[in-house]
């Protein structure tokens, strides 16, 4: 049956890069015979601008009943000045909400090709493949209450609420020991239990439902260790599992391990395995419209979702082995460039991926 995704492309450079994306997918489509169909609407500061508010319920209603979503990204300088409740990033959080996609995974994987990208000397990043399990739905993205106040005195004080129910924390730490076990069997869960009793109870459950996965081996790391040991060791490290917060920010850390955050994809997935894919950067407003983002997270977002969602590993396949062949080929977006190395934009970029997919 012919499954659908939602296309949301964003603000910024997610137009672009999504643009690159939807190329890949029509090729595999052509000559592979994949089948979906693809549905595109607004999402983020442009849905704003459409019609005044980030998440319109025609697109939070698209992405419920399609099967898969691909986003590109959402912000920009024109909005951040909006009351927080229409921002851009609004329309992304309600998705996640609203979908409930409480699990994200955001694979660190260095292309040795790429060794010379990493701001990180070759040797500590060689062969990295580290997957954070970040969790997406609560903690103090979510927690209630949250907002900004007048005290008596004038004074204004803001604030967030972390927290975490057991359910949630279980749940999370089952898609980690569950990725684990197709992995190297080694979870590291991040917190910080020493001063925050939200996350004591996260280790707590953490450790507890452990127990069902006897062949993994549970560790624990406060959270300033961890980007510690993230730029002094990564390769200690198989999968990470992590509250919202801390895996916003262990992720961009292990990003630039890999040479650039423009490489690196990410599936949200709910309970049944649903899931929304983009990459992990953001719109980066700086360079958007200029056709020089690195479309390569996006791409890899695409193949995610083959993997995780549509079953179709093969074609996931397909797509990585593409991005490896232009990697040899040389080519190079300008924020994974090295000397001797082609420079090139976003659609040529794109275009080499499917040619690359195409000559197989
Ligand atoms: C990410 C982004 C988002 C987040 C922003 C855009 C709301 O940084 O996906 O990592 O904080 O989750
Ligand atoms: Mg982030």
């Amino acid at each position: 049956m012919t499954k659908k995704i939602a296309i949301l492309p964003g603000d910024g450079i997610g137009q672009e890069i999504v643009a690159e994306a939807v190329k890949v997918i029509a090729c595999l489509k052509k000559e592979f015979g994949l089948d979906v169909e693809l549905e595109e609407a607004l999402v983020g500061g442009s849905a704003y601008d459409d019609c005044g508010s980030p998440l319109p319920e025609t697109t939070l209603e698209l992405a419920r009943e399609a099967d898969a979503v691909l986003l590109g990204a959402v912000g920009g300088y024109k909005w951040e000045s909006l009351d927080i409740a229409v921002r851009p990033e609004k329309g992304l959080l309600g998705l996640r909400a609203g979908l409930e996609l409480f699990a994200n995974l955001r694979p660190a994987i260095l292309y040795p090709q790429l060794a010379d990208a990493s701001t990180l000397k070759a040797e500590i990043v060689a062969d990295l493949d580290i997957m954070i399990v970040r969790e997406l739905t609560g903690g103090i993205y979510f927690g209630q209450p949250r907002g900004i106040r007048t005290l008596k005195n004038g004074e204004k004080e803001g604030f967030n609420t972390l927290v975490y129910r057991e359910s949630e924390i279980r749940r999370i730490g089952k898609v980690a020991f569950d990725i684990a076990a197709k992995r190297n069997n080694r979870v590291c869960s991040v917190d910080k239990a020493n001063v925050l009793e939200c996350t004591e109870l996260w280790r707590e459950v953490m450790t507890e439902e452990a127990r069902r996965f006897p062949a993994i081996e549970l560790s624990h790391m406060y959270v300033d260790n961890a980007a510690m040991q993230l730029v002094r060791a990564p390769k200690q490290f198989d999968v990470m599992v992590t509250t919202n917060m801390f895996g916003d920010i262990l992720s961009d850390t292990a990003a630039m391990l890999t040479g650039s955050i423009g490489m690196l994809p990410s599936a949200s997935l709910d309970e049944n395995g649903k899931g929304m894919y983009e990459p992990i950067h953001g719109s980066a407003p700086d360079i958007a419209g200029q056709g020089v983002a690195n479309p390569l997270a996006t791409i890899l977002s695409v193949a995610m979702m083959l993997r995780y969602t549509l079953d179709e590993a093969e074609m996931a396949e397909r797509i990585e082995n593409a991005v490896r062949k232009v990697l040899d080929d040389g080519l190079r977006t300008q924020d994974i460039y090295s000397d001797g190395m082609t420079k090139v934009g976003t659609a040529a970029m794109g275009d080499a991926v499917v040619t690359a997919i195409r000559q197989g």
